[in-house]
């Protein structure tokens, strides 16, 4: 089966395809939905319009958000180990690059192998094409082949057109947004586009102290709180409407019984609205729309996520304060 895409050529070292990306369309659609649905629920994707994701470049900034920063000091650390654990491969492909800062120490080590590297980051942002650019003036010996869409897509434009051995990347703790069935599921998929040698260098935030998670969730600063909202941001832009921000607040929590932290927004009182002809929606006061879940995991969770999949857990790194697990699963 052919995937549906279009490759576009920035200059000789740098090309890009579109991946039947979801638009604008899809989410009208699906905050009518969710919002009709009990619990009201939106899906933590569409936070990353574009100052979304500077908003989320900004969390990663704050004194108590230690998730990316304890990522990048392990991949610090570690990426010359990663680099010599996978010789031979010059194929990085990353889910979910955004800026690309934390994958410069593994494209430098894998340079420093290989001498030339092809690095395939996916993303559904433009953000790929600054920081393909940057990445180029940086490494001598890299190509950028960027996918703009959706990770399923962009998985199976990977399987179809790169044959050589791979390193997939999936950092962040991303796959904590999806809930466990689906992050099984998911990982399954990286595994089915994965050939025999090839790897998976995947973040895992670790549970620990709630009051360590409660307060990466909220910063002093209120910047997790400005992130949580622009999504009331982007609802009022998308269907011209006035929702008062002033009458919904952040709420977000460490739930130890689904061993997740979940973001809210609470309605401040009973208000309603009508969404472009598609009826009324109407809160209660104390009424949350559920915006993201954020699962903490054990290194049992891990394991068997990896099993489930059909991985096995090659090594891992976690920092002094068992923060978080870096691993690397082969097939
Ligand atoms: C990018 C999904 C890993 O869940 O910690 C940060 C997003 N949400 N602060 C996370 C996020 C609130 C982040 N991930």
């Amino acid at each position: 089966m052919s995937a549906d895409f279009k490759k576009e050529h920035i200059n000789s070292r740098f090309s890009l395809m579109h991946a039947g990306i979801s638009d604008d369309h899809s989410f009208a659609d699906e905050v009518i939905n969710g919002l009709r649905s009990e619990p009201k629920k939106i899906s933590p994707k569409y936070f990353y319009d574009d100052n979304g994701s500077d908003l989320f470049e900004k969390i990663c900034a704050t004194p108590e958000y230690y998730v990316t920063r304890t990522e990048a000091a392990i991949l610090k650390e570690h990426s010359r180990e990663i680099a010599v654990a996978n010789p031979g491969k010059n194929l990085v492909v990353e889910l979910g690059s955004g800026s690309s800062i934390k994958t410069r120490y593994i494209l430098s080590a894998f340079i420093r192998n290989t001498s030339q590297v092809t690095y395939v980051p996916i993303d559904v942002s433009q953000i790929l094409v600054q920081s393909g650019n940057a990445l180029l003036k940086e490494f001598e010996g890299l190509i950028v082949n960027g996918i703009i869409g959706e990770y399923e897509q962009a998985l199976e434009i990977v399987a179809e057109v790169y044959k050589q051995p791979k390193i997939i990347l999936f950092l962040g703790s991303s796959i904590g947004n999806f809930d466990l069935t689906y992050a099984e599921e998911f990982l399954k998929k990286i595994s089915a586009c994965m050939n025999k040698g090839d790897s998976l260098l995947i973040g895992f935030d670790l549970v620990k102290d709630e009051s360590v998670l409660n307060a990466a969730y909220n910063d002093k600063q209120g910047v997790t709180a400005e992130f949580n909202m622009n999504l009331l941001r982007r609802i009022n832009n998308e269907f011209e409407i006035m929702l008062n921000l002033n009458n919904f607040e952040h709420h977000a929590f460490f739930n130890p019984e689904k061993s997740r932290v979940e973001m809210h927004l609470v309605s401040k009182c009973d208000q309603s609205f009508s969404l472009n002809g598609s009826g009324e929606i109407k809160f209660k006061k104390n009424e949350t729309i559920h915006t993201e879940n954020s699962y903490k995991f054990t290194e049992k969770m891990i394991s068997d996520l990896a099993s489930a999949a059909g991985l096995n857990l090659q090594n891992s790194w976690k920092d002094n304060n068992n923060y978080f697990n870096l691993c690397l699963m082969g097939k």
